[in-house]
């Protein structure tokens, strides 16, 4: 899979036409804005599922690369350097290059989190970012599987998700996604800020309308009174350092004078609900493959009888498929610091540099299990020698979250299926050939 080693040419880089650019931004840009970069339009989601213009904006890479061969390739966006990475060796490159020459503080993505979070690591740079990045690897387990509070953390998954099958057997045996979010949100407040926050849906609500400014970027203005209203609530909890939350595991860490703590935490909020689509779309992929369901229910109960904190491999490889296939970051952004040279040509600085992911998750001219479940490729870590399935993204500036993330969905998983047998009816799932886009909220199952 590795390409040749790079010949040094000075060209530009292969451009696409102004028509192409047009295609582009209506196929693959359009579609993505359009449903909420930073918190999604349910109306635009579910039109994007039932027209398929997830698994168009997907054809529309192909054309390119068989046109452009392996890029990158500058689109023609008049005001704004942009370049699309078609080879999966620079996926790699690009991501294991961050933050220099290939910045994550991005300018779309600045304009897009400083509505919310102007100092969080993944829009800062230099020795700012590498304080703030540390933070939040050493805050939320980056290197273990295991979170250090998971004896803490998986009660109250367990309280909840209990919590949550009384209630929906109480009301007619449907479960759907506002009722399974309300659940997941109790969860990500008692895990980030305590106890207390449990009920605390005005705050979720304040970084749900803040996200929503967000999505508008540089076309809104910031509101100001909302984003410190935001940052003295989530201050207040730090002082609070409630035992058994990750913001009093933050208070304690070690910190440099600039990793402004208060300011990683809203991107912890506005991330968890990503975890909370993929974990309800996961649920839908069990229901769709019986034998994987049962496999992993035997798995869970097993791992429940041993002293140690479950792993629950097989439920974690459902969440990375569920994500894999749909993913809920589709476009990884960089941004170029000097002037970089690839084989096809020469980038400039400030160019912004896109990975649309789907185009590699869902390439089924590479992979034949493009449109299937396939949960054993994560049977093992992928390297930079596999091809690249990147729902975390990957290298310095890979999700320093995720295995704190695939704790929490899949003890979630394991605490519903444990207890329910699930239909699936809102969606007849075809496993041979799985939709472009699985509309989370549209999702609906009958506990049997
Ligand atoms: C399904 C859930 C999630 C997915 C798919 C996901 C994916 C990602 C991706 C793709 C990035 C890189 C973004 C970029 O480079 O522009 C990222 C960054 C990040 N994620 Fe997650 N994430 C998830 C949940 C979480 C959660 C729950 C947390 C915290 C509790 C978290 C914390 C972070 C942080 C702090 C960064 C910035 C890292 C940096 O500055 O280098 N994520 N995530």
């Amino acid at each position: 899979m590795r390409s040749p080693s790079p010949s040094p040419v000075q060209n530009p880089l292969p451009r696409t036409t102004a028509i192409e650019t047009v295609q582009v931004l209506r196929d693959v840009q359009g579609p993505m804005v359009a449903k909420g970069p930073i918190i999604r339009r349910p109306k635009v989601v579910a039109v994007s599922e039932r027209f398929d213009l997830d698994g168009r904006a997907v054809r529309r890479v192909q054309k390119l690369t068989e046109k452009y061969g392996r890029g990158p390739l500058v689109l023609n966006v008049p005001g704004r350097n942009m370049a699309m990475i078609l080879d999966p060796d620079d996926v790699h490159r690009v991501l294991e290059g961050s933050p220099e020459p290939f910045a994550t503080a991005e300018t779309l993505k600045r304009n897009a989190l400083k509505h919310f979070e102007p100092k969080v690591a993944l829009i800062s740079h230099g020795a700012e970012r590498t304080q703030r990045r540390r933070l939040n690897e050493e805050t939320l387990g980056h290197d273990s599987p295991v979170h250090q509070m998971a004896a803490t953390f998986l009660p109250v998954v367990e309280q909840e998700s209990l919590a949550l099958l009384d209630e929906v057997r109480s009301h007619g045996g449907v479960l759907d996604y506002d009722r399974f979010l309300e659940t997941w949100y109790r969860v990500v407040r008692r895990v980030v800020l305590g106890d207390s926050a449990r009920h605390d849906t005005e705050l979720t609500e304040l970084v749900e309308k803040l996200r929503g400014d967000g999505n508008w970027a540089f076309a809104k203005p910031v509101d100001t009174s909302g984003r410190a209203a935001l940052l003295d609530h989530l201050q207040a909890a730090l002082d609070r350092a409630e035992p058994g939350s990750l913001a009093a595991y933050m208070a304690q860490m070690p910190k440099g004078p600039d990793a402004e703590p208060v300011q990683q935490i809203p991107q912890w909020l506005f991330a968890f609900d990503p975890a909370g689509m993929a974990t309800f779309r996961a649920l839908a992929l069990l229901a769709a493959h019986p034998e994987h369901l049962e496999a992993a229910r035997a798995q869970a109960t097993q791992e429940q009888q041993s002293d140690q904190a479950p792993t629950l491999s097989l439920l974690r490889a459902t969440v990375l498929e569920s994500l894999r296939l749909w993913p809920t970051t589709p476009m990884i952004l960089r941004e170029t610091t000097t002037e970089v040279e690839f084989v096809h040509g020469v980038m400039p600085a400030g160019t912004s540099v896109l990975i649309f992911a789907p185009a590699f998750h869902r390439d089924e001219r590479h992979l034949d299990f493009a449109h299937r479940f396939a949960p054993e490729e994560w049977d093992r870590p992928r390297t930079r020698d596999d091809w690249p399935l990147v729902p975390f993204s990957a290298g310095p500036g890979i999700c320093p979250g995720r295995h704190l993330v695939l704790l929490l969905t899949s003890a979630m998983l394991a605490d519903i299926v444990q207890r329910a047998e699930l239909e699936l009816t809102s969606h007849t799932l075809d496993p041979e050939r799985l939709p472009s886009l699985l509309n989370n909220v549209g999702l609906e199952f009958r506990l049997r």
